[in-house]
């Protein structure tokens, strides 16, 4: 099935990389946006904490520079971070103006909270949840642009390359994509004159993840078969501080709780209990970056044999708490747990993937025709890690960036030619879906066991032959049935997992997320890691 051309433009992703891009674009051009579930199920309406701009009185652009520059150790492109820097009090202009209703302060003015690695309160937010109302804004500004049609439950498989064309011309150029609609369970062709991906993070190729169930890398997997370099795929971010609760797996403890005065301690099982253990490892204590921070806790949880540690702010006062974190605080007294008067188990998951597909400051990909934006790219602006608050501001700047050029150059993107439909002629459906099922836990259980917050050579070289293994499986099975969307995911899975585990050998050191015991120090000199297809 063919769906027809009634777009210039294909976004595939409807986070807020995605639909910035969109609403941008959408002043020229038709857009059409793919979202792979509901339009709001990406990470974006998920992020708690808020974003990052310069706003305060004695804060400074070259100090939100340095402060990134510092978490990232050394690998972040100071251009591409001087240039979202620099965009970010605009960028939230743009959300204020799209309706987004941050929180103030008593005289009016922004309200800015303070997260780990800022040297200044510099965090907007809306309350304790402030993806959801920007997704929530962005949505409806797209909804009512007659120019943008949003159509969820559309999975992409992969990117129209110049295989796929009736006549192949030998460019490397992208097409726009065939994906496969949830509602009538085929697979149709998109078409387009220029694409962008912004199809969020890899975060579930972890066991544990803060992230949403639909954040498999389809794109970075996407874009990597179709040709384009893949950058610093280790640094993986951990989170520290997840809640631990057998019965919520991924509800989030945003990092604001810490900027807000919450403290680490050792809980009642530890010989130490109550003892507040992170000016033991840096002197930022709980508000070092997050690297530091997820590696004392796990430091911590090995050496006594806990499950987990205490995030406690009820040394401050309830009123105070409750205004600040109504979500959070509501989410944790539905499950017995009173903030405001005792700790918060927590225990590090993985939350933010850093690397991605190479992009540059307009997010062109390797690709003529081929875009990226927000957690799917790697722009060079988290380096090694990633500041906390750093990656929505990301979105924004790169979702307009993108748009810009693709409006500007736009006399240079031909028409589509003529695209071969998806071939479905030698498959069948499918009679064993537990190969699917298992594969899917066991890849996302040694990624978290072999290639977590603590490394070794040994154990990478171990989820690298699981890889190699799975590889011949999974291949098999999607050479001979009918493509589902877990087979799609299941086998992005493994592309994005094999991308991590490759970056990681390569990398003879410890930087920033990255950190194996073999290779403990950090090199003299910062250098990427670079995947060529
Ligand atoms: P997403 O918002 O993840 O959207 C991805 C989109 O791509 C979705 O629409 C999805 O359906 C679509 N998609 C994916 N695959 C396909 C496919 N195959 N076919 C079609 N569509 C597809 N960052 C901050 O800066 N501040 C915070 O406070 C913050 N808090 C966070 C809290 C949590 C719990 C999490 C998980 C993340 C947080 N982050 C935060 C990170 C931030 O939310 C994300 O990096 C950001 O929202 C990513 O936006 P995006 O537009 O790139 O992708
Ligand atoms: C948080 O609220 O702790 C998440 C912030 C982020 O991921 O940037």
């Amino acid at each position: 099935m063919t769906s027809s051309a009634d777009h210039d433009i294909l976004i595939i992703g409807s986070g807020a990389a995605g639909l910035t891009a969109a609403i941008t674009l959408a002043e020229r051009f038709k857009v059409l946006v793919l979202a792979k579930g509901a339009i709001s199920g990406g990470s974006t309406a998920w992020a708690q904490g808020g974003i990052a701009a310069v706003l305060e009185p004695g804060d400074t652009f070259e100090s939100h520079i340095e402060d990134t520059l510092v978490a990232g150790a050394g690998l972040n492109r100071r251009e591409t971070v001087e240039f979202v820097v620099e965009n970010a009090p605009r960028a939230i202009q743009r959300l204020i103006d799209l309706g987004v209703p941050f929180t103030l302060e008593d005289g009016g003015d922004l309200h800015l909270t303070r997260e780990g690695g800022h040297s200044h309160r510099r965090i907007v937010h809306v309350d304790d949840a402030t993806g959801w109302a920007v997704q929530d804004a962005l949505e409806k500004a797209a909804e009512a642009n007659p120019n943008i049609t949003l159509k969820p439950d559309m999975v992409a498989i992969d990117l129209i390359a110049d295989r796929n064309l009736e006549q192949p011309s030998g460019k490397a150029r992208v097409w726009g994509a065939y994906a496969f609609n949830r509602a009538t369970g085929h697979v149709e062709t998109f078409a387009a004159r220029a694409t962008i991906l912004a199809t969020g993070g890899a975060g579930r190729t972890y066991l544990f993840s803060t992230a949403p169930r639909g954040a498999t890398g389809d794109g970075i997997a996407m874009a990597w078969r179709a040709g384009c370099r893949v950058t610093n795929m280790e640094f993986m971010q951990f989170h520290p501080t997840c809640l631990y609760n057998p019965q919520v797996k991924n509800f989030l403890i945003t990092e604001a709780v810490r900027g807000e005065g919450g403290q680490l301690k050792l809980p009642p099982e530890a010989p130490d209990a109550g003892h507040r253990f992170m000016p033991d490892f840096d002197k930022r204590a709980e508000l070092a970056p997050r690297d530091i921070v997820a590696r004392a806790i796990d430091h911590e949880i090995k050496r006594f044999g806990l499950d987990y540690v205490h995030l406690d702010i009820s040394h401050r006062d309830a009123e105070f708490v409750k205004g600040h974190f109504p979500n959070i605080y509501e989410r944790l007294l539905g499950l017995g747990i009173d903030m405001t008067n005792g700790p918060i188990p927590v225990v590090p998951a993985q939350h933010y993937t850093c690397g991605g597909v190479r992009i540059d400051l307009d997010g062109r990909t390797d690709l003529a025709g081929l875009y990226a934006a927000g957690e799917v790219s790697e722009s060079g602006l988290h380096g090694a890690n990633r500041l906390a608050s750093n990656s929505l501001l990301e979105c924004f700047v790169f979702g307009e960036a993108a748009a810009n050029h693709i409006a500007l150059c736009w006399d240079d993107f031909p028409p589509p030619p003529t695209v071969r439909p998806w071939d479905e002629s030698r498959v069948t459906d499918s009679d064993e879906e537990v190969v699917v099922q298992h594969n899917w836990r066991e890849i996302r259980r040694f990624m978290w066991d072999y290639v977590g917050i603590v490394r070794t050579t040994k154990r990478l070289e171990r989820a690298r032959h699981r890889v190699e293994m799975l590889r011949n499986e999974i291949d098999e099975y999607y050479g001979n049935f009918r493509v589902t969307p877990d087979l799609i995911e299941l086998r992005n899975l493994l592309e994005v997992a094999g991308l991590i585990v490759a970056s990681a050998l390569a990398r003879k050191e410890s930087r920033g997320l990255h950190y194996t015991t073999d290779y403990p120090d950090t090199l003299p000199k910062a250098e990427d890691t670079v995947l060529t297809p």
